[in-house]
C-alpha cells in the first residue's frame, strides 16, 4: 500500500531492488469490468509465455525499437505501463532490461512477486503520487487502447519520465491492413498445404469462390464501425486506425518516428509529448 500522498513513492529503491509497490487503486466499474474481460487470455500469454509466433516477432522488432530510442534519447530507465500479469520479463524487454532499468506497472493484482520491478496500480493512480525519481522513458506495449483516455494517459506517462518520451507499441485496425495481414497468412498456408500446381490452383480458386466475397462483407462491415468511432469489442476501450492514432500523437507531441510492422496490422511509435495533461 501506499504510505500517505505526502510521502514520495520510493522509485530509485524499486528499480533497485526490484521490489514491489501497491497503489491504492481507483478506476470505474466499467473499466475493472473491460480489464478482467481478458485475464483468461492474460494467463495463457503472460503467464504461461504461449505467444503466437508473430506476435514473438513484433515483440522482437519493439525491443530493437525501445533499444533504438533509448539511444538517441540516452535514456538509462523505462516504465512499461500495462505490463501484463506474467511474474517473467515481458518478452519485449528481455535482453533490453539487461542494460536499463526496468519497472513494469498493471492493475491486475494477479502474481504480486515477479522477476522484475513491479507496480501494482493503474497508471492514473500512480500519476497521482509523488515520486522520488522520473523514469527514462515510458512505453505502451498493446496497451493504449485499454485506456478509457488514451489522450490523458499519454500525457500521464510523459509527466512520469523527464523529457516527456514515450514509446508505443499498437495495432491499427483499418481493413486493408486486416486483409493483408490476413490474407498473407492465409495464402502462406495453401501455398505450403498444396505443393504441386494443378491443386494449388484449384485450392486458390476454391478459396476465392468461397471466401473473396465473405471477406469483403466483412471489411465493409468493419469500416462502417470504425467510422462510429466505438471499439470493435468489448474488451478494449479504442480501436486505433492508422490515422487517427497518428493524429493523436501529433496533436499531443513531436512524433519522431511511426513506423508499421510488415505484414502485420501493428505500429511503433517514438513521440515526445508536450502537451500538459488535463
Ligand atoms: C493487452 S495487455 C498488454 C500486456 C503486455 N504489455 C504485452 O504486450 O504483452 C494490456 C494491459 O493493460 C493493462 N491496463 C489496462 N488499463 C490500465 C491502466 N489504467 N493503467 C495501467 N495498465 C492498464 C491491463 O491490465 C493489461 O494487462
Amino acid at each position: 500500500m501506499t504510505d500517505s500522498p505526502d510521502t514520495p513513492l520510493k522509485i530509485a529503491a524499486l528499480l533497485r531492488e526490484r521490489g514491489t509497490l501497491r497503489l491504492d487503486q481507483q478506476g470505474s466499474a466499467e473499466w475493472r469490468r473491460v480489464t478482467e474481460a481478458s485475464l483468461e487470455e492474460y494467463r495463457d500469454h503472460h503467464q504461461a509465455g504461449d505467444y503466437p509466433p508473430a506476435i514473438l516477432e513484433t515483440m522482437s522488432m519493439f525491443e530493437g525499437f525501445i533499444a533504438k530510442w533509448a539511444g538517441i534519447w540516452e535514456q538509462r530507465s523505462m516504465i512499461d505501463l500495462g505490463c501484463g500479469i506474467g511474474t517473467a520479463l515481458p518478452p519485449y524487454v528481455r535482453n533490453i532490461a539487461e542494460t536499463m532499468d526496468y519497472a513494469g506497472l498493471d492493475p491486475l493484482d494477479e502474481n504480486p512477486d515477479r522477476d522484475y520491478a513491479f507496480i501494482c496500480g493503474r497508471l492514473e493512480d500512480l500519476a497521482e503520487q509523488l515520486k522520488d525519481e522520473k523514469f527514462g522513458l515510458a512505453v505502451f506495449a498493446t496497451s493504449l487502447d485499454h485506456f478509457e483516455d488514451a489522450r490523458n494517459a499519454l500525457t500521464l506517462a510523459a509527466n512520469l519520465t523527464d523529457g516527456g518520451h514515450v514509446i508505443i507499441w499498437s495495432g491499427v485496425h483499418d481493413s486493408p491492413l486486416i486483409a493483408r495481414s490476413e490474407l498473407s497468412t492465409r495464402i502462406i498456408d495453401l501455398c505450403q498445404k498444396h505443393r504441386n500446381a494443378l491443386t494449388r490452383i484449384l485450392a486458390f480458386w476454391l478459396y476465392s469462390t468461397l471466401t473473396w466475397p465473405r471477406v469483403a462483407w466483412h471489411l465493409t462491415r468493419r469500416e462502417r464501425k470504425l467510422a462510429t468511432g466505438k471499439p470493435l469489442d468489448n474488451l478494449h476501450f479504442h480501436y486505433f486506425t492508422e490515422n487517427g492514432l497518428k493524429t493523436l500523437l501529433e496533436d499531443i507531441g513531436t512524433m519522431h518516428e511511426f513506423t508499421q510492422c510488415p505484414g502485420l496490422n501493428a505500429v511503433f511509435a517514438a513521440v515526445t509529448i508536450t502537451q500538459e495533461t488535463k
